[in-house]
């Protein structure tokens, strides 16, 4: 007989899209649920009662007023960034100069590659993440190092070899030749491996030559069942020297659909300063967007339009952007998405900030069906939240008359002590 774990707790529960339907009709606590898991899939999600009565042989973890969540996915990250997160003073075309690509240059030694992309995972699992979409850096073995290491933990990662051939220091530039090569022989090596998922990765227009970009698009169409990663329009100096770059382009992201790399699997990060008519091809052509709230308050970017973006339908993640984000854990990233929210208006609702960092990240990378959800048949990657971490969140938490008043200071004060305990694939990590 199959093995089968039965978590109780509280259980987030997803019915719909909280940021175009009201939060209160797409999401739910069951105050006393049960997820069911056997072979490393979520088999069964209901009344704990109910699950205990039906499954009397399972192995019984309970949770009691713990928050049994979907593990938290964060749609845009730097793993090769992990050391040298928090550099002060930069923005960004300054601050990839003086300390990302110095950093990067480091992960050309394959044992150093394989260190930082363990270091990675676990810090990353202590905060509660269990999918992350990654860049890497121009060498393969980058790859390579951190889908070694999630498939060791059984976990599913998305990257893909950070492409740039112009603007870039030397022993970091590829050419366009290679770039395509090296993630074509990438693709065939980990794309559906296990659960590798691989993204074509331009890191963004002003590092790489038009030949670049059009051998990139080339690639995609012919491999349309990988995502696409890239950035856009993060930074008002960033986008005048795209401007300058790419003299016939219609606007920012015209560069990337001239050559082939818009699309429904395209996962533009950051996208704050945008044209209407860039809103408006991506409405149209189905592309995903990634808010990256504590680097776009780091490095000084600006505040992304959530509420007007997600009006429009367009499928958005949320990411930390690890290091130009200052913060590895998604609890942190949702507080600061409410933040720029309040400065755009918008008080983003405790539902549809938990709904973000899991459900649409997910969504945002077309995994799911695979992660994101408490739902049977998906992969059984849980985070279990502690609502009372620290005697602050606890104070405040003990006045709560509502499960969103209990799990908002949560959100807002809480870090990696609030991560109880992560699943990933039916295994506990520790
Ligand atoms: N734009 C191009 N590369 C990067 C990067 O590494 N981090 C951020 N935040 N923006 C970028
Ligand atoms: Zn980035």
């Amino acid at each position: 007989m199959t093995h089968k774990t039965l978590l109780l707790g509280q259980t987030l529960l997803f019915d719909a899209d909280p940021m175009t339907h009201a939060w209160s009709d797409a999401v739910r606590v069951d105050p006393a649920g049960g997820v069911l898991i056997s072979d490393g899939h979520i088999t069964a999600v209901s009344d704990g009662a109910t699950l205990l009565r039906d499954h009397p042989q399972s192995q019984v973890v309970d949770y009691a007023d713990g928050l049994i969540c979907p593990g938290f996915v964060d749609a845009h990250v730097h793993y090769p960034q992990t050391a040298m997160i928090a550099s002060w003073g930069k923005r960004l075309i300054d601050w990839l100069n003086t300390y990302t690509f110095p950093e990067e240059l480091r992960l050309s030694d394959p044992a150093y590659a394989a260190e930082i992309a363990a270091r990675y995972l676990d810090l990353t699992t202590a905060c509660g993440t269990t999918t992350v979409c990654s860049f890497t850096t121009i060498h393969p073995h980058s790859v390579d190092a951190l889908f070694d290491a999630a498939a060791a933990r059984g976990q599913c990662v998305v990257a893909g070899k950070t492409c740039m051939d112009r603007n870039a220091p030397d022993g970091l530039r590829d050419t366009a030749q290679s770039a395509y090569d090296d993630s074509k022989a990438l693709i065939a090596r980990w794309q559906g491996q296990g659960r590798a998922q691989y993204a074509i990765t331009p890191r963004f227009s002003p590092t790489s030559s038009v030949e670049q970009l059009s051998a990139l698009g080339a690639l995609w169409a012919e491999h349309p069942e990988c995502l696409m990663q890239t950035h856009l329009s993060e930074q008002v100096d960033e986008i005048a020297w795209v401007r300058d770059l790419y003299p016939d382009a219609r606007d920012y992201l015209d560069t990337y659909e001239t050559h082939g790399l818009l699309g429904e699997r395209g996962v533009f990060g950051h996208a704050i300063h945008l044209t209407p008519r860039e809103v408006d091809r991506i409405a149209e052509t189905g592309a995903a967007l990634v808010h990256c709230p504590t680097s776009n308050t780091f490095i000084g970017s600006g505040l992304f339009d959530m509420a007007g973006l997600a009006a429009r339908n367009i499928p958005v993640g949320l990411a930390t952007d690890t290091g130009g984000g200052s913060s590895f854990s998604m609890l942190r990233t949702m507080a600061a998405a409410y933040e720029i929210g309040q400065l755009r208006g918008t008080a983003l609702h405790p539902a549809q900030l938990m709904w973000l960092a899991t459900a649409g990240s997910a969504r945002s990378l077309h995994l799911q069906d695979q992660i994101g959800h408490l739902r049977a048949g998906g992969y059984a990657d849980i985070t279990v939240l502690d609502l009372a971490s620290t005697p602050a969140i606890a104070q405040r938490a003990a006045q709560a008359e509502t499960i969103w008043e209990a799990v908002f200071p949560t959100i807002m004060m809480g870090d990696d002590r609030a991560i109880r305990d992560v699943w990933i694939a039916g295994q506990l990590q520790r």
